[in-house]
């Protein structure tokens, strides 16, 4: 299968770290529900194509996303495996249902923003640190490690432009519950590069660096990979993508699938930097995860390599 050809850059890293959501952040968005065993293997596809971290599911309330329902099920299934794949957790009770199956990663999200609260979580602004505080403190006393994301960082289809302020101050807040890494979501896919920059300067600024910080972009206007390189120049070595490009969000308007792990795999290898995919392994896994949602993947380098 075609590769890009490798053409180095000074100053960029040899080595980074693709974040997986496909199986979360895409198949909770599918109308339809993903059959159980399909998801078990679509996880281990992903792993067996070099994703270094593949998020699995989600521990949130099974009517709010029935699409991942089935998580504690999926979990048994993937075994003493599936134990080092993070989790979404929004509160205690996901907390619980995680640990008791032995998950050792879990991640929180937040909002920037007050409506996207009240939508994804049934909370205020404020109102959701009282819900992720216990959440996270009991999670590293049972020994897991924490992941926080933070939603709507570039804009919010309901209040507008997002003030980088007010997204520092909601990120700073939530990583210093005792998160280990902060990912920065673009959940509507409206940011820039010049955006990407100002916001990890801003968060640099209030002592988060680059190191702890991940990126995690929606392409909704086509800028996914531009801001993905875009951070990368910044310093950023941990991107979220989705396989195939799959994702959204069912509580936010407008957003639509993430940048496609593929497409980021292509201008990485193509920068000479190493993610240990392999990128056919990858186009081949989310071909097959297209036949099984019945639509031609998003991806560009999936098309162009089918
Ligand atoms: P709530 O209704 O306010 O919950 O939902 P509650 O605390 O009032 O509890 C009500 C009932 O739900 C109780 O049961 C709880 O036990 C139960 P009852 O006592 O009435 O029988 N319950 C649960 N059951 C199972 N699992 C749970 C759970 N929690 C409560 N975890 C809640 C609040 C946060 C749970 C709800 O709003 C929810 O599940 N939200 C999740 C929405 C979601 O998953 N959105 C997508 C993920 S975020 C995303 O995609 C963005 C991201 O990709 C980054 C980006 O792109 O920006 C990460
Ligand atoms: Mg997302």
């Amino acid at each position: 299968m075609r590769e890009p050809m490798s053409v180095p850059q000074a100053g960029l890293p040899r080595r980074v770290t693709i974040y997986e959501v496909g199986p979360r952040d895409g198949l909770q968005n599918e109308s339809g529900i993903v059959p159980l065993p399909a998801k078990a293997e679509f996880v281990q596809r992903l792993v067996a194509a070099g994703l270094p971290v593949v998020e699995a599911t989600s521990f949130v309330h099974p009517k709010w996303v029935p699409q991942l329902a089935d998580a504690a099920e999926l979990m048994e299934l993937l075994g003493a495996e599936g134990r080092r794949h993070p989790v979404l957790v929004p509160n205690e009770r996901g907390l619980d249902r995680a640990l008791e199956l032995g998950c050792e990663h879990v991640a929180i999200f937040g909002s920037a923003t007050e409506t996207f609260a009240q939508k994804n979580l049934n909370r205020g602004l404020d109102e959701q640190f009282a819900m992720f505080e216990p959440t996270v403190r009991r999670a590293r006393a049972a020994g897991a490690d924490v992941r926080a994301y933070v939603s709507m960082c570039f804009g919010d289809p309901w209040e507008g432009d997002v003030p980088v302020d007010q997204v520092v101050e909601v990120g700073k807040r939530l990583f210093d519950l005792g998160a280990s890494q902060l990912s920065l979501g673009d959940t509507i896919g409206v940011g820039t590069v010049g955006h990407v920059r100002a916001l990890l300067d801003a968060f640099n600024a209030a002592g988060l660096r680059d190191e702890v910080l991940a990126v995690h972009f929606h392409d909704t206007y086509g800028q996914a990979l531009a801001n993905a390189q875009a951070a990368l120049q910044h310093g950023v070595t941990t991107f979220d993508a989705s396989a195939g490009g799959l994702g959204g969000c069912p509580y936010a308007d407008s957003a639509t699938g993430n940048l496609a792990t593929e497409d980021l795999v292509w201008m990485l290898h193509g920068l000479g930097i190493d993610t240990g995919v392999d990128l056919a392994s990858l186009v081949a896994t989310s071909r097959w995860m297209a036949d099984i949602l019945g639509r031609p993947s998003p991806s560009r380098v999936v098309a162009a390599l089918t």
